[in-house]
């Protein structure tokens, strides 16, 4: 299967940084009241690392299970966690996907930023079902839903800049509808010196669209209840089982 991100590795760690500043207090708050035990976080398409820094800084002595696809953002990843001593002691990095990597018993959350898109329905609906089975009590999937929320054009826009040195980083996106839930983003990254373009590279990626209605039904029917969480522009979306508390066997 091709990857796209084999020709965007290069940029997406500088240009995704910026997205993470908001993301990274909002998804630590999150996880530092979660209360599910010793288990295992489990962060789903790590990419190049930036969640797996902010879990392990939220949660001192928590294993992390990195499952990133892509043998090129692999390689930022584990250049990330081999820097630092303690990533290096906590973060196991897997080669695998959402499908196919197992995950550890008593799972304590699951993280998936950045990432819900990319898997069609079928599989999004799998990776509710296992959530509800296999996170450990109190347990989280921890989300996010970004525009579009419907298959619709989105204008080509400079969705990052970026300087490093003499040089200056750019990304822009465009997305055109590719089918009933679908949308195919297309990405063009370039590297200027003075404004003249030296070298660059282009990339789409297919993405799937729900409203978050839509996600809360699809979850709910897992046995998942979806709610909100840090500013809403971060469209966090957390999941937890439903509790069966004693009160609702009396009704
Ligand atoms: C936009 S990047 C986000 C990376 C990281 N989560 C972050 O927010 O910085 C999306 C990542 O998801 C990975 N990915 C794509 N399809 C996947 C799948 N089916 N299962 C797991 N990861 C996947 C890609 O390889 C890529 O690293």
């Amino acid at each position: 299967m091709s990857d796209p991100y084999e020709r965007s590795a290069e940029y997406l760690d500088i240009m995704i940084a910026e997205a993470w500043e908001p993301l990274a207090p909002a998804l630590a708050e999150v996880l530092s009241v979660v209360r599910a035990g010793a288990g295992a976080v489990v962060d789903l398409g790590a990419g190049s690392g930036r969640g797996v820094r902010v879990i392990c800084d939220a949660l001192p002595q928590v294993p992390v299970l990195a499952v990133e696809p892509s043998a090129a953002m692999r390689a930022v990843l584990l250049a990330r966690v081999h820097e630092d001593g303690e990533l290096r002691k906590r973060v196991t990095v897997v080669p695998g996907d959402c499908a196919s990597t197992d995950w550890p018993d008593g799972v304590h959350a699951v993280v998936a930023l950045n990432v819900i898109g990319h898997l069609p329905p079928v599989q999004r609906r799998a990776l509710w079902n296992r959530a509800a089975r296999q996170l450990a009590p109190g347990g989280v999937l921890v989300f996010n839903v970004t525009p579009p929320f419907a298959p619709t054009e989105v204008e080509r826009v400079r969705m990052a800049h970026v300087v490093i040195g003499e040089l200056e980083y750019e990304g822009w996106a465009s997305a055109r509808p590719s089918g009933a839930d679908e949308i195919t983003w297309h990405m063009d990254y370039q590297v200027l010196r003075q404004g003249q373009v030296l070298a660059g590279a282009s990339a789409e990626y297919r993405w799937w669209v729900a409203t978050e209605d839509a996600l809360a039904a699809e979850a709910a029917e897992a046995g998942l209840t979806l709610r909100r969480a840090g500013d809403p522009v971060l469209g966090l979306c957390v999941l937890e089982r439903v509790s069966t508390t004693s009160s609702q066997w009396l009704i």
